[in-house]
């Protein structure tokens, strides 16, 4: 063993999956330098909201899931962080690795940085300045109590500046989920998934849609599913259904809007076959408006902010918040034949993961 340090990796929701996957890759390579220890919150426990994605992602079972499920922010953040003290108390990590903005991110880094053990955040630094939102939170929280901030974009260094934070501890690496979307895509590509949903490619759009801030209020959810309505007129919209966004669809009736695909959620290949084959994806997910930059896919993001402007600036990316009718607009620009078109950002090229294990071992 010797002087091998110990790291351990906290997930818990989805999007944390894709993310955690080139970092355990990398370490991986280096078994004599690092032990590694992948920890799952079990904020996200459905199989098709989970396990399928270490699956596909060939991530390492996680060694330990704290089984914390779902609750009040308080509640689930509060769970996690009891039960990860336990954790490091036992494990003695010399290094936590937090990703992107969910509950479990601010909870394990929270407990580790009390602890004195030191704490790495990937996708550090983005802002949406919008403090209603629970990401945005957790998103300020962590950076501010992070000892190394793994930044995807330069907004995101300048951010962090602004806020106080000493540059040594800020390292622009690039997109960590460009990692495995590179790493996956033609994997992806070989599956057959439109023709089990009576698709063709380039001739549908996808919806992906769950933020607490749409879904959850009556009117804004009742605006986004109006515009749907008259855009499925011209092209079929599939809809792979968040947990969170069933309950409330099932709550405000709108459960069988005509032209509107409802799917479950798919797994990481599925979706990204599915991603790479329309013609735009409506969404207000925060790594769709990247991954979708990173494929030249035009995205309609139905929030009126973004902590993610690179997608605005050079990428695809277009907010349309849940407006119906600037909706209805930019997508008919779009089946017109006039979407937009971008660029890739600097570092969103496959190898931030590779960044990220190099600056932890120096
Ligand atoms: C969380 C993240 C959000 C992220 C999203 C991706 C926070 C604050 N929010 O939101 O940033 O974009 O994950 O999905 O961390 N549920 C299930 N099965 C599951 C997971 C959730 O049924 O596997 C249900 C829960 O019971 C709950 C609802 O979905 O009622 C919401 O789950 P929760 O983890 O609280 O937040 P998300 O909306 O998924």
């Amino acid at each position: 063993m010797g002087n091998k340090r110990k790291i351990i990796s906290v997930v818990g929701a989805r999007p944390n999956f894709m993310k955690v996957a080139p970092i355990s890759r990398e370490l991986g390579k280096y078994p004599d330098r690092y032990q590694q220890l992948i920890v799952h919150t079990g904020q996200h426990y459905d199989e098709n909201m989970s396990k399928v994605f270490f699956d596909q992602l060939d991530i390492p079972m996680p060694n330990i899931n704290l089984g914390v499920g779902a609750g009040k922010h308080g509640e689930q953040t509060g769970k996690i962080m009891i039960e990860f003290e336990k954790i490091c108390l036992e494990e003695k990590p010399d290094l936590v690795l937090v990703y992107g903005d969910v509950n479990s991110t601010i909870a394990a880094a929270l407990v580790s940085v009390k602890l004195g053990i030191r704490v790495a955040h990937v996708e550090a630094g983005l802002r949406s300045f919008d403090r209603s939102m629970p990401e945005e939170i957790n998103r300020v929280l962590t950076d501010a109590i992070s000892d190394y901030l793994f930044t995807p974009s330069p907004d995101g260094d300048e951010n962090l500046i602004k806020e106080g934070v000493s540059k040594e501890k800020i390292y622009m690496v690039g997109n960590i989920m460009v990692d495995s979307l590179l790493f996956n895509k033609e994997k992806a590509a070989q599956l057959d998934v439109l023709s089990s949903l009576g698709l063709s490619a380039k001739k549908y759009a996808v919806l992906t849609l769950h933020r607490p801030g749409n879904v959850d209020n009556e009117e804004n959810i009742k605006n986004i599913f109006a515009a749907l309505e008259v855009i499925s007129e011209r092209i079929p919209i599939v809809f792979p259904v968040h947990p969170r966004t069933e309950k409330m669809m099932r709550k405000f009736k709108l459960n069988q809007t005509k032209g509107i695909k409802l799917i479950s959620p798919l797994s990481y290949l599925e979706f990204l076959n599915l991603m790479m084959n329309c013609q735009f994806m409506l969404t207000d997910s925060g790594g769709i408006q990247e991954e979708t930059t990173v494929l030249d896919i035009p995205c309609l993001t139905l929030r009126d902010t973004t902590e993610r402007p690179i997608t605005l600036s050079h990428g695809t990316n277009i907010l349309v918040a849940n407006d119906t009718d600037k909706i209805i607009k930019e997508a008919e620009k779009i089946l017109d034949g006039n979407g937009k078109k971008g660029k890739h950002p600097d570092l969103w090229d496959g190898q931030t993961a590779q960044r990220i294990v190099e600056i932890l071992t120096k």
